[in-house]
């Protein structure tokens, strides 16, 4: 794979090597959620958090300028944060050339807004914007579950919704919504997400059937060599993953919590 920068060729290697930090760099996390939004400086090379994890709840209604005021009170509640410090912010739905593209589980009036200028208005400094499922894979594979895994590795993160992620030899590919492929007549996600499991009392065993449904056809599209299986309910993933019958190895993400933060903040400073 190459790629044109600076009028010259790149190799994926250079692309890898370009993204990846060599040395400590500090920068802020915010992974925006449906229930909660939360915060921490991150040390980029190694994936720490270097401060506390800093949490509010996400404003009733999910409505721009209210997520966006949220975002500037944690910022604001992280030590050690200069105006130099870069801030990552993950969100829940398409987020391209610094817009939100959808808005499955927020507020409608997110589809087309230029999120990214409303967050640097807000907080007063520059942002780097990404889908929340991006940040996630993209934080396993850099400091978790997949770490350094050189093949094909698609994420998934279980939760209200659906979110996908894929990445190639350590490359993020962004903006994938395989939460919304079709399964009667509506998105997969309003059929196998955790929120639905939970709202339809569905036992584990009943569970794993819908997640089967999803993942034959990832498979079937992508053949992965690793599947990784975020969001809360994977502290429980030995009552539903070894349930699953794939061809594709299936583990458990590591960073949990934090890996929306951590990927965040590492797209900050690629
Ligand atoms: C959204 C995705 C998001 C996922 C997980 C889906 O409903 O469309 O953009 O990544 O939920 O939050």
């Amino acid at each position: 794979m190459a790629s044109q920068h600076n009028g010259e060729q790149q190799t994926a290697e250079q692309l890898y090597a370009e993204q990846y930090p060599t040395e400590h760099q500090y920068a802020v996390g915010i992974d925006i959620g449906g229930t909660g939004i939360k915060g921490a400086l991150v040390d980029v090379f190694t994936g720490e958090l270097v401060s506390d994890r800093f949490k509010i709840a996400t404003p009733e209604g999910g409505e721009p300028e209210d997520i966006a005021a949220t975002v500037h009170e944690i910022v604001g509640m992280i030590p050690d944060v200069s105006p130099e410090t870069p801030v990552g912010v993950a969100f829940p739905a398409i987020a391209k050339y610094g817009k939100t593209l959808s808005a499955s589980n927020v507020s409608k009036r997110w589809i087309g807004l230029e999120a990214a200028e409303l967050f640097s208005t807000t907080l007063g400094r520059p942002i780097t914007f990404a889908n929340d499922a991006d940040a996630a894979g993209l934080a396993e594979v850099r400091y978790g579950a997949a770490h350094n895994h050189q093949g094909l590795v698609f994420v998934t993160t279980l939760g209200t919704g659906i979110g996908t992620a894929l990445i190639y030899k350590g490359i993020l590919v962004p903006n994938l919504e395989f939460g919304h492929l079709q399964y009667n007549g509506d998105s997969i996600e309003r059929y196998a997400a955790n929120s639905v499991r939970e709202r339809e009392g569905l036992d584990y065993p009943e569970w794993a059937e819908r997640l089967q449904v999803f993942f034959d056809q990832i498979e079937a599209l992508f053949t992965p060599d690793l599947f990784i299986v975020g969001g809360g309910v994977s502290k429980s993933h030995e009552k539903f993953l070894p349930l699953l019958k794939l061809n594709t190895p299936i583990v458990p993400a590591e960073l949990r919590n934090n890996a929306g933060i951590m990927g965040a903040a590492a797209l900050a400073v690629s």
